[in-house]
């Protein structure tokens, strides 16, 4: 419950969720372990029934329904977003299960300061369309016998921002889209909090378009 006090020197992040938030479960007890320096100052759902609303809720962060359907338009939607973001002086954005497209205004004004978490081996079986069980059983399809969870800087181009971190599952004989799902979803919760505190930490190096955690 590190979060009904704001911690000095401690990195503010926003986490954008859509769904069940085991992802952000991850994250919060890894910083309540002590092994991120972040806080997380807004959980923001375009989902009202999202569980990571309750959880967030439950840890004292303010948690905000805000979808772009309750906006005339994009542009209105981003510019809210960005009071809200600045309001709460977020320094980084955790898309955790987010299953919409961040505002381009969004992505510039927090440039290589957004992380998301895809379950699979970008740059292969991601992009439109790739997400939940649809992203497992075009794994399955394939015949590869790995497969797994990256996290990656997002920029503007869907799924294609820098690698940061990958873990890769094995795809073993009579798996299912359900049984690599559970498989996947372990690792991410493992890499998404080392990707996180790397940020927080200071110590992701950019190339052009690659990216790589220091020691
Ligand atoms: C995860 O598999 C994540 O990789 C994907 O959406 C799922 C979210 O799960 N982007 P959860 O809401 O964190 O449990």
């Amino acid at each position: 419950m590190q979060q009904a006090m704001q911690k000095k020197g401690a990195m503010n992040v926003a986490v954008f969720a859509s769904g069940r938030g085991s992802n952000f479960q991850a994250i919060l007890h890894a910083i309540d372990a002590g092994t991120v320096p972040a806080q997380i100052v807004v959980l923001i759902s375009n989902s009202a029934h999202a569980g990571a609303l309750e959880t967030a809720r439950g840890h004292g962060i303010p948690a905000m329904h805000m979808s772009e359907k309750q906006f005339i338009n994009e542009q209105e939607f981003s510019n809210r977003l960005l009071a809200v973001l600045r309001e709460h002086q977020v320094e980084a954005i955790a898309l955790a299960g987010y299953l919409k497209r961040v505002p381009p205004q969004v992505i510039q004004q927090f440039r290589n300061r957004i992380l998301n978490i895809h379950p699979a081996l970008l740059p292969f079986f991601g992009g439109a369309g790739m997400y939940g069980h649809h992203v497992h059983e075009a794994v399955l399809a394939s015949g590869m016998k790995v497969s797994g969870a990256t996290v990656h800087l997002v920029n503007e181009d869907y799924d294609r921002g820098a690698i940061l971190i990958q873990r890769t599952v094995e795809v073993a004989a009579g798996d299912s889209a359900e049984s690599l799902a559970a498989k996947i979803l372990k690792v991410e919760h493992e890499i998404f909090p080392i990707a996180l505190k790397a940020l927080a930490e200071n110590r992701i190096k950019i190339e052009g378009n690659k990216a790589w955690i220091t020691l």
